[in-house]
């Protein structure tokens, strides 16, 4: 695993100063207390570039036994090239088939969901990368938005594990009748950037936060009760539970719900915000990085997000191959 954030810090009180809001909203509505703000010159290539780089450097893989490098992306660097291939160049990762995934705040499920399966059909290692700088497509004059994202970047090498090991369940869905809950009007073929576009606010995030709070705690408990059941694990037997980072209430509503121990659930949301494709990612990769999870323990992720979409996986911890 590897990660990598921007080093500007935006807190709460900084937003104080932007929009109609206070410390005090956000935390008991969000559990958010600062995020991270990419500069203007940085891109979604320059930062998942660098959690890339620590991934490989962590499973000690070198970029060219990449035979595959998956970019979970909303915020690609331009609309093509893939974002994938302006990383594979910068890691002179030359053997790797280089392609983007959108699938929003679920885009690293669907990366690893897609790395798993090509895996199994004979590719060798494969790097997926999370990132988004989903400032870009913040309006700082809108309070219901602007207060819950933050940029970043997370990354998994997968390869095979010895036996016992690796993913055991996973599942990725879609329910496109929720496209409109959370999306970017323009920027695409349907409006593309024109004046007009950018006057109307067209190219940010617009968002039904309570249907979207609603989908978020009902799809974390069904797609997490999917998975243990064609697992045929007990919920109880889970030492982390690594949900996405979009809001805490989001969380302990659904971890409520599924009885599951809050000394068993990873959150960072407080330090990072919503990174979108990179939230996932980022707390796997500071789990590893701090010891705290250990070979064998059991790994459920899940992640949620536009489209409406969202992905779990299963996994024991460990047994990597070096
Ligand atoms: N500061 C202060 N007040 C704010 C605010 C802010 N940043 N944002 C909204 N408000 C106000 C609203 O205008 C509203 O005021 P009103 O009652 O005078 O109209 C009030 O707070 C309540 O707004 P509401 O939207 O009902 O709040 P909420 O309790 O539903 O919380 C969210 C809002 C966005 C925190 C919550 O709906 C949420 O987390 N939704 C999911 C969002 C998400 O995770 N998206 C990404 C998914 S990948």
């Amino acid at each position: 695993m590897g990660k990598a954030v921007p080093e500007r810090v935006l807190t709460n009180k900084d937003l104080e100063a932007l929009v109609d809001t206070s410390d005090e909203w956000i935390t008991t509505r969000t559990g958010i207390k600062q995020r991270y703000i990419a500069d203007p010159d940085t891109a979604a290539s320059d930062l998942g570039y660098l959690a890339a780089v620590q991934a490989l450097a962590n499973a000690q893989v070198r970029a060219d036994d990449i035979d595959l490098l998956i970019v979970a992306t909303t915020t690609p660097d331009m609309p093509f090239p893939a974002t994938a291939c302006i990383i594979q160049e910068r890691l002179n990762a030359k053997n790797a088939a280089a392609f983007d995934v959108a699938a929003a705040c679920s885009g690293f499920m669907y990366g690893i969901e897609i790395g798993r399966a090509m895996l199994a059909a004979g590719y060798q290692k494969v790097l997926v990368v999370g990132v988004d700088v989903i400032s870009r497509l913040i309006d700082y004059e809108d309070r219901s938005t602007c207060v819950l994202f933050g940029d970043g970047a997370g990354a998994a090498v997968l390869g095979s594990v010895e036996p016992g090991f690796g993913f055991i369940a996973s599942e990725i869905g879609a329910d496109g009748s929720g496209a409109m809950l959370l999306h970017v009007p323009a920027g695409g073929s349907r409006i593309p950037a024109q004046a007009k576009s950018l006057e109307a606010k067209q190219h940010y995030v617009k968002m039904c936060g309570r249907e979207v709070y609603k989908f978020a705690v009902q799809i974390i408990c069904d797609s997490t009760e999917r998975v243990l059941r064609k697992a045929g694990v007990a919920v109880d037997t889970i030492r982390w539970f690594v949900p996405h980072q979009a809001n805490v209430r989001i969380i302990e509503a659904a971890a409520q719900r599924l009885q599951i121990a809050a000394d068993r659930i990873y959150v960072n949301v407080d330090r990072y915000g919503n990174t979108s494709a990179a939230s996932v990612p980022i707390a796997l990769a500071e789990l590893a990085q701090a010891g705290l999870v250990e070979d064998g323990d059991l790994v459920l992720m899940v992640g949620f997000g536009a489209g409406l979409t969202w992905g779990s996986a299963l996994l024991r911890w460990g047994g990597f191959e070096r």
